[in-house]
């Protein structure tokens, strides 16, 4: 049996919205995951979410898609912005799941 211990896989979560909220729950009740960063254009939106988990808030989605803290972008905006996200988050080398 290994004993090497898995990092966990940190979460940014664009668009903190209704399914933003149901995203962060959803990872925050698996131990492989830890939310560390939200981003929502309306900054009480992102810091509301953020704040239970202690990550990072930003109205600034490439603040996030850069920061080194994320492994995994979750983009739950609307779909109009999910392209341009999803090859942003990309280019930075990082793992990118849409809704
Ligand atoms: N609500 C559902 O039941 C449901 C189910 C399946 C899929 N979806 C999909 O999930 C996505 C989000 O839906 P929702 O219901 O959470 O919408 P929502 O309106 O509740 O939330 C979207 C959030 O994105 C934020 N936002 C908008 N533009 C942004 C930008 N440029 N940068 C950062 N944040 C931005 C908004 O301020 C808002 O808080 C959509 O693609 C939708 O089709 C929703």
């Amino acid at each position: 049996m290994s004993t090497q211990r898995l990092e966990k896989v940190r979460v940014g979560i664009v668009g903190a919205g209704a399914m933003g909220s149901v995203i962060a729950s959803f990872f925050a009740s698996h131990g492989g995951y830890q939310v560390t960063y939200v981003c929502d254009v309306v900054e009480k939106q992102a810091r509301t979410l953020a704040d239970p988990f202690g990550a990072d808030a930003t109205t600034n989605v490439d603040e996030l898609i850069s920061s080194p803290k994320v492994d995994l972008v979750y983009i739950v905006t609307p779909p109009k912005f999910h392209a341009s996200m999803s090859i942003a988050a990309l280019s930075h080398n990082k793992h990118v799941l849409v809704r």
